[in-house]
């Protein structure tokens, strides 16, 4: 094997940078041409990639988002799009392909193997929710930018004894919700995994109240039928019966764009290296990811095909400790 491209795919992660550079700085030290290519799976169509050296990929490490640029592309989900793809490679000479992403972008690389090209993935989402590493890239920096908002909305919230809604990301796994819960120690949560009702909300809420607590934080995870939206508007329309008001922050984006801390770039550096060896391996069809300490290859179509669950024994815990 000669050359191989690399790209990041779907929601940009903190950490994508360490991984492009560890792929890139190993496959140049196996021997290797690495092209990167520009807005994922989009760029792979376009044949819209260049050759990297050691030098482009110093000083990345320490930014947040991704220096190839990121899409979701809905042509790549075409058997069309994804002939196009490796049409463009052939013709270049690219023989394998590293996809830094998760859920979709990595349904994307399993279409891609199963046509007969060879694909590595690497684990690379905020939500955590992808089957194949106990936690993915970008997901601690994420968790640390929700957790600072945590407590500073604490200290207002104590200082005027309110109660806040915190809406956080993860589509529909409730795990960003349920870590920050639990680190940030709030009184709370909403996931979709356990669904609660804004009249338990509420009475969790009084409840908290009656103990004597003056203040108090509820992490909704934005995939939940009651996300911050609904509850708002559910707390604003019983506001006389429940007795009291929410406030809500909608953290959004602002938790993918952090830059990534020591983690993420240990992470994004380990699994990138480990690609570059299981590619030479011949692992193709695989993800690579971090599965007890260690890092492991896990073929693709078992990873398409498991949901990941959220740790039992922390959901028992956050329970208990929130009251
Ligand atoms: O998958 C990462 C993520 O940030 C989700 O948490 C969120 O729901 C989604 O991406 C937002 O997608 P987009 O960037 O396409 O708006």
């Amino acid at each position: 094997m000669k050359r191989i491209a690399v790209l990041t795919s779907g929601g940009d992660a903190p950490g994508m940078n360490a991984a492009i550079r560890a792929v890139v700085r190993t496959g140049i030290e196996e021997g290797l041409e690495v092209y990167g290519v520009r807005h994922g799976y989009d760029g792979l169509m376009a044949g819209d990639w260049s050759l990297l050296d050691r030098r482009q990929v110093g000083g990345i490490m320490q930014r947040g988002g991704t220096i190839l640029g990121s899409a979701r592309s809905l042509e790549f989900k075409t058997e069309s799009g994804r002939q196009l793809a490796i049409q463009k490679m052939e013709q270049a000479g690219i023989e394998a392909v590293i996809v830094i992403g998760g859920n979709g972008s990595q349904t994307g690389s399993h279409a891609l193997s199963q046509m007969g090209f060879p694909v590595l993935g690497i684990a690379s989402t905020i939500d955590n929710d992808l089957y194949g590493s106990d936690i993915t890239l970008g997901v601690d920096t994420a968790l640390n930018v929700a957790l600072e908002t945590i407590d500073r909305l604490r200290n207002t919230a104590a200082s005027h004894q309110r109660a806040f809604l915190v809406e956080v990301m993860g589509r529909k796994c409730g795990y960003l919700a349920l870590m920050t819960a639990l680190a940030g120690g709030a009184e709370a949560f909403v996931i979709p995994e356990l669904e609660i009702s804004p009249e338990a909300i509420a009475s969790e809420l009084a409840d908290a109240y009656n103990r004597g607590k003056s203040h108090a934080i509820v992490v909704v995870a934005e995939g939940s039928r009651n996300n911050a939206t609904a509850l708002l508007e559910h707390f604003q329309q019983h506001h006389e019966r429940i007795g009291f008001k929410l406030r809500a922050s909608i953290l959004g984006y602002v938790q993918r764009g952090g830059n990534p801390g020591l983690f993420d770039r240990i992470l994004g550096t380990e699994l990138g290296a480990a690609a570059i060896q299981f590619l030479l391996n011949g692992r193709f069809g695989s993800l690579v990811g971090r599965i007890g300490g260690e890092v492991v290859a896990t073929p693709l179509d078992v990873v398409v095909s498991t949901r990941k669950k959220l740790p039992e024994h922390l959901l028992k815990i956050a329970k208990i400790l929130a009251r």
